[in-house]
């Protein structure tokens, strides 16, 4: 049974399948064996393109200069700064890139450099296509000024696009790269961008300095006026409240606690006072002469007094005892004592009176003092409220107070920076005159054509393969069709036009050849069969005309004949019957005379003299729609039968099988078919499309052979089977 591809399915060989066609490391060996010359073509033509731009390419240099943003650097002044301005983000150093290649900047530099002056920018030496512009524009004549301003515009655009800046990975540092035909002006210009850069920097940095620092001063200004408002607020305030600062606090509350201590002090004094009436009036009823008086008094005049009285009493006790109380002494005596009673009485009630006054003294004066603090009472409420306006008004001229002071330090910085400016840049790597040439790159091209032309000539060839869709190799046909490739013949055309040989005849010629030897292969392929089974007769067919059946089993029948064995060939191509115009083209009945007639046979059959070979052809009048019907037929069936009685071997050339049914008819009377499938010529589809069409000659399909092989190529793809090969197949004369 006919199955294509089952070597795949069966997983002997390994390989990557993608897109029907099967990858494998035998096939790449195969497609480069033979598609090597493509590829060398393509890296040939690539390496020979890439030598003329090497050598037709202007040398170009390229300068280089690097510029550092600083962080740092700014703190020096700038005190208060703080994380967020330390940290230049990345989009700041990202929009120095576009800053640099500004217009302005670049304008700056093609100005002080001249540039416009320069032959490589001006094009005094400029190309035919630039001329001929050059001359037009100037039809339309806008004047020579504008001519001047368009110059610099261009070569401001001719210099940004030479000039290449960008952020050294993802630091701070950002690149120059200049290039230029002359590594002079590559370093020159380079460095005049980056001194514009930085230049530019400081004056954009003054700029923005000294904006600040106007508007800083402006606002000082103002915010000084609103300080002095509202301290003059504060002021205005205390007066209309009547409210006095002290160092202890408000006047009002100091006033009340002094108030408050004073009005203590005055009620213990009249308490004082009282106790000390109260008890004067207690011991003035008592007796004088009674101790507690005087002690409870503490008086020197009343003791001075008591204590004469106290002599006197003593005196007097002492006399009334001796003289008796009617004694004129002791009378005396009485009348003395009588009066110091008296005096201290006297004396007491004096004291008395002064207490009493005393006491009055104090209780009006505590009196007044506790009206006065009622008073300071019922102000303090008042005053406790405009406290709080003003210290609203207190806090609102701190906040301006502060706000100013603030911003005069601001200012004071800023106008340092001012006088001073720091940019946050600085060039950390001046350009110097490149010692080689940027471009073209010599080493980078050279590999760069060899890869790409290495690649080129691998698809391109990978890409024939593939759309190709032939078949070249054994192992494709077998692949493809499931059978042995019986061999692979040779394209025997001579190598000159001079002198036509016959190729139908080939083997006889050159029975030493490849031709010859595949074909006695194929013979001996046969013979292996016949073992098992009897193969008498043996068909030549092919899927499409012109593909070598013909040729082959001429070949093939007259090899055979000459090994001595029985050998019929037959023409059954009833629709070209180009074996008999070979053969025998004065052949005047065969094959179709035979069928009608079995018992004529031998009178139809042609032998060669040389090869011993019969040869039955075909003659018809006029082309036979019928054909397939007459070489399928039970009469080709019974004249076979005789054929095979008499010959070991009968080789039929069959018609192709895709334009005509011929091949599918007869195969069924036919032992074994050989395939001929022409090398680089049949396309898969083509065979597939044939040989599924018919099951009966899937079965009869004995093997593949391969016809028409390029030579050159073929040694090629038999590189492996080493050098002296064929050297078996040369032929002498
Ligand atoms: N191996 C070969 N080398 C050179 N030319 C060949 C070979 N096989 C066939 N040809 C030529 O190819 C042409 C067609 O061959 P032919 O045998 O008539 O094909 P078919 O019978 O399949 O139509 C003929 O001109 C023949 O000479
Ligand atoms: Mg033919």
């Amino acid at each position: 049974m006919y199955q294509p591809r089952e070597h795949f399915q069966s997983g002997h060989r390994f390989g990557i399948e993608f897109g029907g066609a099967v990858l494998s490391f035998e096939r790449v060996a195969d497609v480069l064996r033979r598609q090597w010359p493509i590829i060398a073509a393509c890296t040939g033509a690539s390496l020979a393109l890439v030598i003329v731009y090497l050598v037709l390419a202007q040398p170009m240099y390229t300068a280089n200069a690097r510029i550092m943003m600083d962080t740092r650097q700014t703190q020096v002044l700038d005190k208060d700064s703080n994380a967020s301005s330390a940290l230049i983000d990345t989009g700041y150093v990202d929009s120095q890139v576009e800053v640099i290649n500004s217009d302005d900047l670049i304008l700056s530099v093609v100005r002080r450099l001249k540039l416009t002056e320069d032959p490589e920018f001006n094009g005094s030496n400029p190309g035919l296509l630039s001329m001929v512009l050059g001359k037009v524009m100037s039809l339309f004549g806008t004047g020579e000024p504008a001519s001047q301003e368009r110059l610099e515009h261009a070569v401001v655009e001719a210099v940004q696009k030479s000039l290449r800046t960008e952020r050294v990975l993802t630091t701070y540092v950002l690149s120059l790269n200049y290039r230029s035909r002359s590594p002079d002006k590559a370093a020159k210009i380079v460095n005049a961008i980056a001194n514009a850069y930085l230049v530019g920097a400081l004056e954009a940095k003054y700029q923005s300095t000294k904006r600040a620092t106007e508007w800083l001063q402006q606002r000082s200004i103002e915010l000084s006026e609103q300080a002095t408002a509202s301290d003059r607020a504060v002021q205005t305030f205390k007066a209309e409240h009547n409210i006095v600062g002290t160092s202890r606090g408000l006047m009002s509350e100091q006033q009340l606690s002094d108030l408050n201590t004073q009005l203590v002090q005055a009620r213990a004094s009249t308490a004082e006072a009282k106790a000390r009436l109260d008890r004067i009036n207690a011991i003035s009823d008592q007796d004088v002469a009674q101790s507690t008086v005087t002690d409870a008094l503490n008086n020197s005049v009343i003791t001075r007094l008591r204590a004469q009285y106290l002599d006197l009493q003593a005196q007097y006790a002492d006399w009334s005892r001796r003289y008796g109380k009617q004694h004129l002494a002791a009378v005396n005596l009485a009348n003395k004592m009588e009066e110091l009673r008296k005096n201290i009485a006297d004396e007491l009630h004096r004291i008395g009176d002064a207490y009493r006054s005393d006491y009055e003294i104090a209780k009006s004066r505590e009196a007044s003092l506790e009206k006065n603090v009622k008073e300071l009472v019922a102000q303090a409420g008042d005053t406790g409220q405009a406290a709080v306006k003003l210290r609203d008004l207190e806090s609102a001229a701190d906040t301006y107070r502060n706000l100013y002071n603030n911003f005069l330090e601001k200012l004071q910085s800023a106008t340092q920076n001012q006088s001073f400016p720091l940019s946050e840049a600085r060039l950390i790597s001046t350009a110097t005159k490149p010692e080689r040439k940027s471009s073209p790159r010599t080493v980078l091209a050279l590999v760069g054509g060899l890869v790409g032309g290495l690649c080129l000539g691998f698809g391109v060839a990978f890409g024939r393969e593939l759309l190709s869709d032939v078949l070249r190799t054994p192992g494709e046909v077998e692949e493809e069709l499931g059978v042995k490739c019986l061999g692979v013949l040779p394209d025997i055309r001579p190598p000159t036009k001079t002198g036509p040989s016959d190729l139908s005849r080939y083997v006889v010629d050159h029975p030493f050849s490849r031709f010859a030897e595949t074909l006695r292969n194929i013979k001996v392929s046969i013979d292996v069969a016949r073992l098992t089974r009897e193969i008498k007769v043996i068909g030549i067919v092919s899927s499409l005309p012109k593909e070598g059946k013909t040729t082959v089993a001429a070949n093939f029948a007259q090899l055979i004949a000459l090994t001595g064995h029985r050998t019929v060939l037959i023409d059954g191509d009833l629709h070209t019957r180009s074996l008999t115009r070979e053969l025998a083209p004065n052949a005047k009945s065969g094959l179709v005379e035979a069928l009608s007639d079995p018992a004529s046979l031998g009178y139809h059959v042609q032998r060669s003299k040389e090869t011993g070979l019969d040869f039955l052809p075909s003659v018809v009048a006029s082309r036979m729609v019928n054909s397939a019907d007459v070489i399928g037929s039970k009469a080709m069936a019974e004249l076979l039968k005789v054929l095979r009685e008499h010959y070991e071997y009968i080789v039929i050339d069959l018609a192709p099988v895709m334009p005509v049914a011929d091949s599918k008819a007869v195969s069924l009377l036919i032992d074994a078919m050989v395939y001929v499938i022409e090398w680089g010529q049949t396309t898969r589809s083509a065979l597939q499309e044939s040989v599924s069409g018919s099951e009966v000659l899937q079965k009869k399909l004995l093997g593949a052979v391969l016809n028409r092989a390029n030579p050159k190529m073929l040694k090629r793809i038999e590189a492996y089977k080493g050098k002296h090969h064929n050297s078996y197949y040369v032929e002498h004369t």
